[in-house]
C-alpha cells in the first residue's frame, strides 16, 4: 500500500508515530523494520516521481551544491547565522528593529538579505561591502515586494486572475522581472497564493481569488513569470509563495487574525497553489503571521517542515514573514526572544525577516544545544543556494546606467494595457447601454476616482508614462465632449459637491460614475466590516441615476462590494479592480466597445456582508433550502429548518466565474466520453499526465452580433465519497474567441487527479462516486452531464 502512494499523497500521520514509541513487541518491531523499508522507498519514489524540472534544480544542481558545502566549512557559526538574517533598510511597512548599522553588520558578514532598497547606486554600494569586505565575500540578496509590476504596474493580483489567463500572468510576471532586476532587486516576496474566501480580508486583492484549481495555474504562471527557465539569468528574479499557510482565512476577515482549518480543508483548497508554485520551481516559501489551530505559522513544524519539506521535498528558502518570529511573543507561545527565535527556527524558518531575534540568540541556542549545529548548516544551505542558483556570486552588481532602460517599455506598457483589457468584468449591461458611441455628444464623469492614474497598491508609483481615466476619455472623444464633476471624495462629501454633479448629469447625455475604493482601502491592513461603497457615493449614485439619465457605473475596488441597489437600479455595471499604469485608456477601449470585455470573477460577489466567508466550492449541509423560496421570511416549519438567512438570500449577488460580454453565448448540453470509470484504474494512473482520465465536451456558439471571448469553465462535484465534497469544483478552463454566430466544440480532457480527493483517512486517492460534470459559463449555471465512478 505504501509503495503505491501517489500524486500528493502524504504518509497518513499516524504512520511517523511509530518512530516515535519507546518499547516495540518482536512482531511489532517486524512491522516496524518492514515500514521503515517502505517508507524510505515511498520517499525516494515520491521525489523523483514528483521532480519536474524545476529551475531552483536545475540551475543550482551538483555543482551548487559542492560550492555551498565548501563554503560552509569555512563559515563560523556567527557566518552562518548572518546568512539567516535579514532587514529592511527602506521604508517600514510594519514594526521594525529600529537598527540602520547595516553597512558594519554586512561587512562582518552579519547579514543574508536586505529588501526595500529599490536605489540601485544603494544596493551596489551595499554589495560592495558584502563581496568586498566581508571574510567570505557573500553576496547580498536583494528583496522586494514586487507584486503587480515593478514601475510599470499592472493591475491588482486579483484583476489579473479575473482575465483567466496563465500566459498573460506570466508574461505580466516576466516584465515585473525584468525590470526589478534590473535594478538589482533579484527576489520578489510573490506570488500571494492564499485563497481568500471573505471580501473583508484587505488582502484578497493581492491573491488569485477563492479557488484552489485556478489558483494553482496562477501560483504556477507567477513562478514561471519571475524565474524564467534559468534562475542565473540576468532577467530572472526568486520567487516567495506566501503566505504559508491558511493566512486568507483570517476570521472575521480581520487581517492578522488567527484560522481554523481542519487538516482536510488546508489539503483540499489551502495547499494546492503553494504546492503548484513549489512544483513550478518556486525558490522560496514565506511563512505566515497567522496561527493555524492554535499554532503560529512561523513557528508550525506540521506545515513548514512536515508537508513542505518532507511531502513537497522543497529545496528552497524559507523565509518568515515580517517580524513575525517576534510576533510569536503575543501569540503567546514564547515569553521572550530568544523562545520565539528557538520555536520559529526548530520548526523550520531558514531566514528571520527583520525581528532580529536570529541574530540577537541563535549563536546563543546553538552553545546551549536548543538548536543544532547540523540545523543551522540545513538552512544556510537553503539560503546559499538560492543565491549561487541566482548567479550571485558570479555576478553580484547591477549596470546603475543600465536599469533606467528597463522600465516602462513599450511593450512592457502595451502588456500592461491588454491585461487591464482583459481583467475587467461586466456586471451588468441592460438594454445594451455598453459599448458607448463615440458620438455621444456630452459625458458627463462623476465620482473620485476618474483622475486616479495607476492605482497601485503596495509600492509608490513612479514617474512613469500615466493616464487617468478621464484625460483617456478625453482623448478618445474630444475633450470638449467631457465634462468632468468630483460629486464627493472617496470618504468625505458636501451636498453641494453632489449637486453640481447631478446638474452636470443632467446637461450630459450620458454620465459615467467611477467609484469604489481608494487604492489603500485594500492590501495588507485594509481589512473592511462594511463592504459597501465608502462616505457618501452611494448618495451621489443614487442622487445621479434619479436624473433619468443613461449611468454606467464603474466600480474601482480591490475586493467585491455590496451595492445591491446599484445593481437594481443602475444600467450597466463594470469591474474594473485596481487596472495599473495603463487602466485609464484600457477602461475607455472597453467602454467604447474597442476591446469587448472577457474577465470573469474570481471570487464570488456577496449580496450583502454577512453572507461572508462566501464560496461557491462550499460544501452542501444536510439541510439545502432545495426549492424554498428564500426571498421571503420563513412562514412554515418546511421554510425555515434549512439553511438559511431569515432576511437574505443564500446566493451571491454574482457567482464565482460569471462575467457578460457585448455579444452573448449559448452551450449545448456537456458531454462526457466514459460514464463508467473504475477508481482502481484511475489511481493506479494517478500521476499520469499524459493519459486523460476522460474527456468533457460541449458546444459553446456565439449567438450575438459581435466577435467576443468566452472562458468556458468545466466543473465536477462527487456525491457518495468517504469525505463530503464541495457542491462543484473547477477542473479545467479555456478561453475560446468565436465570431458572430460561430460555434466551437469545446473539449477538456481531465487526468486521473481530477477525480482524487483527501478521503477520510488523509490520503488523496479516487473513491467510487457519482460524479456529475458541468462545462458552464459559470459555477451557477449549465447543464449537467453524469458518470459512475466504479470500485
Ligand atoms: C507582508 C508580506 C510582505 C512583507 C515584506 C509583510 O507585512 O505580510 O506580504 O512580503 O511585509 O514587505
Amino acid at each position: 500500500m505504501l509503495s503505491s502512494s501517489v500524486f500528493s499523497s502524504p504518509p497518513p500521520r499516524s504512520r511517523y508515530r511509530l518512530f516515535h514509541r519507546k518499547t516495540l513487541a518482536n512482531s511489532q518491531f517486524q512491522v516496524f523494520l518492514l515500514s521503515l523499508v517502505l517508507l524510505v522507498a515511498t520517499v525516494v519514489a515520491r521525489s523523483s516521481a514528483r521532480s519536474k524540472p524545476n529551475s531552483l534544480i536545475t540551475t543550482a544542481g551538483p555543482q551548487t551544491d559542492s560550492r555551498v558545502a565548501s563554503l560552509l566549512q569555512k563559515m563560523t557559526v556567527e557566518e552562518k547565522i548572518g546568512q539567516l538574517v535579514q532587514y529592511s533598510a527602506g521604508q517600514p511597512t510594519g514594526p521594525g528593529t529600529g537598527r540602520s548599522d547595516y553597512e558594519d553588520m554586512i561587512a562582518r558578514g552579519r547579514v543574508g538579505s536586505l529588501f526595500n532598497v529599490v536605489d540601485p547606486h544603494q544596493i551596489n554600494t551595499y554589495q560592495h561591502i558584502a563581496v568586498e569586505k566581508s571574510r567570505l565575500h557573500i553576496p547580498i540578496l536583494f528583496g522586494l515586494d514586487v507584486i503587480h509590476g515593478f514601475r510599470t504596474e499592472f493591475p491588482i493580483p486579483l484583476a489579473l486572475a479575473s482575465t483567466w489567463d496563465q500566459n498573460l500572468v506570466e508574461r505580466a510576471a516576466r516584465v515585473a522581472a525584468m525590470e526589478a532586476s534590473a535594478y538589482g532587486i533579484r527576489w520578489t516576496f510573490s506570488p500571494m497564493v492564499d485563497i481568500a474566501r471573505d471580501a473583508r480580508w484587505g488582502r484578497m486583492a493581492e491573491g488569485s481569488g477563492e479557488d484552489p484549481f485556478l489558483g494553482s495555474a496562477m501560483a504556477a504562471a507567477y513562478v514561471r513569470g519571475y524565474q524564467g527557465s534559468r534562475l542565473d539569468a540576468p532577467a530572472s528574479i526568486a520567487a516567495c509563495v506566501k503566505h504559508f499557510v491558511g493566512y486568507g482565512a483570517a476570521e472575521g476577515g480581520r487581517d492578522y487574525n488567527s484560522t481554523e482549518i481542519s487538516e482536510h480543508t488546508l489539503r483540499e483548497f489551502y495547499l494546492p497553489p503553494f504546492h503548484a508554485a513549489v512544483e513550478a520551481g518556486a525558490a522560496s516559501v514565506m511563512s505566515a503571521f497567522n496561527s493555524l489551530d492554535g499554532i503560529p505559522s512561523s513557528a508550525n513544524p506540521f506545515t513548514l517542515k512536515e508537508i513542505l519539506r518532507h511531502e513537497w521535498a522543497f529545496p528552497g528558502l524559507i523565509v518568515s514573514d515580517w517580524n513575525a518570529i517576534a510576533e510569536l511573543i503575543p501569540h503567546g507561545i514564547a515569553v521572550d526572544g530568544a523562545m520565539a527565535a528557538r520555536k520559529a527556527f526548530n520548526a523550520g524558518v531558514d531566514m528571520d525577516m527583520v525581528s532580529s531575534l536570529y541574530h540577537e540568540h541563535l549563536v546563543q541556542l546553538v552553545n546551549s544545544g536548543q538548536v543544532s549545529p547540523s540545523a543551522i548548516d540545513d538552512a544556510v544551505r537553503h539560503v546559499l543556494r538560492v543565491k549561487f542558483a541566482l548567479g550571485l556570486f558570479d555576478h553580484p552588481f547591477v549596470d546603475e546606467t543600465a536599469a533606467p532602460k528597463a522600465l516602462y517599455r513599450s511593450e512592457s506598457l502595451a502588456l500592461a494595457q491588454t491585461v487591464a483589457e482583459r481583467s475587467f468584468v461586466l456586471l451588468k449591461n441592460e438594454q445594451g447601454l455598453l459599448p458607448l458611441s463615440k458620438n455621444t455628444r456630452t459625458i458627463a464623469v462623476i465620482g473620485p476616482l476618474a483622475d486616479d492614474a495607476s492605482y497601485p497598491i503596495g509600492t509608490p508609483p513612479g514617474p512613469g508614462p500615466r493616464t487617468s481615466f478621464v484625460d483617456a476619455l478625453g482623448q478618445l472623444i474630444g475633450q470638449e465632449h467631457v465634462k468632468r464633476y468630483e460629486g464627493t471624495g472617496i470618504l468625505e462629501g458636501s451636498d453641494e459637491e453632489v449637486a453640481a454633479a447631478v446638474r452636470g448629469a443632467q446637461e450630459s447625455d450620458v454620465a459615467i460614475l467611477t467609484l469604489g475604493e481608494s487604492p489603500e482601502m485594500s492590501g495588507e491592513a485594509a481589512s473592511r466590516a462594511d463592504l459597501g461603497l465608502p462616505g457618501h457615493q452611494e448618495e451621489l449614485l443614487e442622487a445621479v441615476v434619479k436624473t433619468g439619465k443613461p449611468v454606467v457605473l464603474v466600480l474601482f475596488s480591490g475586493r467585491p462590494l455590496t451595492v445591491p441597489w446599484a445593481f437594481e437600479h443602475v444600467p450597466a455595471v463594470v469591474a474594473a479592480w485596481l487596472p495599473g499604469i495603463r487602466g485609464g485608456p484600457a477602461l475607455v477601449r472597453a467602454l467604447f466597445g474597442e476591446v469587448n470585455p472577457s474577465g470573469r470573477l474570481v471570487v464570488t460577489w456577496p449580496r450583502a456582508v454577512g453572507q461572508e466567508p462566501l464560496y461557491y466550492n462550499a460544501l452542501s449541509t444536510g439541510r439545502p433550502p432545495g426549492s424554498v423560496d428564500l426571498g421571503r421570511p420563513p412562514f412554515d416549519v418546511a421554510s425555515r429548518y434549512v439553511s438559511r438567512y431569515i432576511d437574505q438570500l443564500n446566493s451571491p449577488q454574482f457567482p464565482f466565474g460569471y462575467g457578460q460580454s457585448y455579444t452573448s453565448f449559448s452551450y449545448g448540453p456537456t458531454a462526457i466520453s466514459n460514464p463508467r470509470l473504475s477508481a482502481k484504474e484511475l489511481n493506479s494512473n494517478l500521476m499520469s499526465h499524459a493519459q486523460p482520465a476522460f474527456i468533457a465536451e460541449a458546444a459553446v456558439r456565439n449567438v450575438g452580433a459581435r466577435a467576443g471571448d468566452e472562458v468556458v469553465q468545466l466543473y465536477i462535484r462527487l456525491q457518495g465519497t468517504s469525505t463530503a465534497q464541495p457542491v462543484r469544483m473547477l477542473k479545467g478552463f479555456q478561453t475560446v474567441s468565436l465570431g458572430p454566430g460561430e460555434m466551437k466544440r469545446v473539449k477538456f480532457e481531465l487526468p486521473a487527479r481530477t477525480l482524487a480527493v483527501w478521503n477520510d483517512r488523509n490520503q488523496f486517492r479516487v473513491e467510487p462516486a457519482k460524479l456529475t460534470v458541468w462545462i458552464s459559463p459559470d459555477s451557477a449555471s449549465g447543464t449537467p452531464a453524469e458518470a459512475e465512478i466504479t470500485p
